[in-house]
């Protein structure tokens, strides 16, 4: 079987090495891994490897703490040392920046690590599988590794929650999520069908059992039904919780959602007056925060139950200065431009597909600066070239690892008009 050495990390599970000149992409492996691989793929650039043997392990290797691993595709970097993985990941967003936007990113600052390498996920998206059994996707696949623990999840979440919902709803029911707050504990179940008066039934029985669950919300597409309380708090900054409800967006990681919100307060420069266009907003993440300072808000995102959280938590707050609309980003944007709307600053946190389709209409605003939050690399990089091509020059870039022990990463790109 050939040998390998590893040499860098994929923005993905792969290590990268180098077999008669072409890459091999091998999962669990760690830069300066020598490992005995078999092919598994033929690519036209690359192959695809499965490690038989760790002939010489990295300096940077450890054996990963999860007992699940290595079939569990929850962590695909946890058998690399945290201190190594932070400066992986900066070496990834700069090589990955620097070659889309021809410019140069110094490595060495540009991740902050997470206060926690584990227990720091508020949020546990869980499949299930044929025999009601509640886990995670084995790489690769779509089969479920059943979990009994979690060890990025945050220690107030209860998977026997998940594992009693599943026993319920067996098949009806293809995922779930767990989310929780200091207090309190939501369950959310994405159900085959619409749900009926058979499952709300079978939630309120649910959560008569559950002691802590304080709420189940049952989604089928547009269908939803709640049960309990639906929401948690989540602190955004010193002083401003919001309420947000489970099954609507809102950042995992807690105590990197605070560095976050600071940071894009700062790059944005948000001021009393200052025009904002938060674009995929979500529950008012961004939003709120700005109208806190007295800026002049619109918030779009397309899931109208995430806009109404933010309408409510802008009451409750007893904030004004901000308006949200529940649209798609591309519509909002044709419909902003009618209005003759010229945002000084547009704040942009699309999902992990990016924003391809509303770049070129957003360059026609000609906000003065524009602050990129996003989670994909790949989409985040292609997607400030064309706002580079587009009058923008990227002078800013940093990054807040939100995911300790995969390879996402949060970055976050501030651009000017030119
Ligand atoms: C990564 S989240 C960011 C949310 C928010 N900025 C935050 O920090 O909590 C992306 C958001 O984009 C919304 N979204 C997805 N596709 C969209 C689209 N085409 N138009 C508008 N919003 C969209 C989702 O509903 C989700 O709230």
């Amino acid at each position: 079987m050939p040998l390998v050495e590893i040499a860098a990390m994929s923005f993905g599970r792969f290590g990268i090495g180098r077999l008669d000149g072409k890459a091999v992409l091998t999962p669990a492996t760690a830069p300066g891994d020598l490992v005995e691989v078999q092919i598994v793929g033929q690519h036209k650039d690359y192959l695809e490897a499965l490690p038989i043997r760790v002939v010489r392990g990295s300096i940077h290797r450890r054996a990963a703490p999860c007992p699940y691993l290595p079939r569990c595709g929850g962590c695909d970097w946890q058998h690399i040392e945290y201190d190594a993985q932070v400066r992986l990941k900066a070496r990834l967003v700069a090589d990955e920046l620097s070659r889309a936007l021809n410019i140069s990113l110094d490595q060495t600052p540009l991740v902050e690590r997470a206060p926690l390498e584990f227990g720091y996920r508020a949020r546990l998206r869980l499949q299930v599988g044929p025999g009601a059994e509640v886990g995670f996707y084995q790489p690769g696949t779509q089969d479920v590794v059943a979990v009994g623990s979690c060890l990025v999840a945050a220690p107030r979440i209860q998977l026997e929650f998940a594992r009693l919902a599943a026993s319920d709803f067996g098949r009806g029911c293809r995922e779930m999520e767990l989310a929780a707050d200091a207090a309190r504990q939501v369950l959310t179940l994405w159900l085959r069908r619409a749900p009926g008066r058979r499952e709300v039934l079978m939630a309120h029985r649910l959560l008569d059992r559950c002691d802590g669950l304080s709420g189940v919300i049952l989604r089928a597409a547009e269908a939803r039904e709640v049960v309990g309380d639906p929401t948690v708090a989540v602190e955004l900054e010193p002083g401003l919780a919001v309420e947000v409800d489970a099954d609507c967006f809102s950042q995992v990681n807690h105590a990197q959602n605070r560095r976050l919100v600071a940071l894009v307060m700062e790059l944005a420069r948000v001021e009393p007056k200052t025009s904002l266009l938060d674009l995929y907003c979500g529950a008012g993440n961004f939003a709120l925060c700005a109208a806190r300072r007295g800026a002049e808000v619109v918030g779009v995102d397309a899931d109208r139950w995430a806009v109404a959280c933010a309408e409510r938590n802008l009451q409750r707050l007893s904030l004004e200065g901000a308006r949200f609309l529940a649209m798609q980003a591309d519509t909002a944007i044709q419909f902003l431009r009618r209005a003759a709307y010229r945002p000084l600053a547009v704040i942009l946190d699309p999902p992990r597909a990016g924003a391809a389709d509303v770049i070129d209409q957003l360059a026609e605003l000609r906000a003065e600066r524009v602050i990129y939050v996003s989670c994909s690399l790949p989409a985040l990089a292609r997607d400030l070239k064309r706002l580079s091509a587009r009058c923008y020059r990227v002078e800013q870039v940093r990054a807040l690892d939100f995911f300790p022990n995969t390879h996402h990463v949060e970055v976050i790109a501030r651009a000017v008009l030119t």
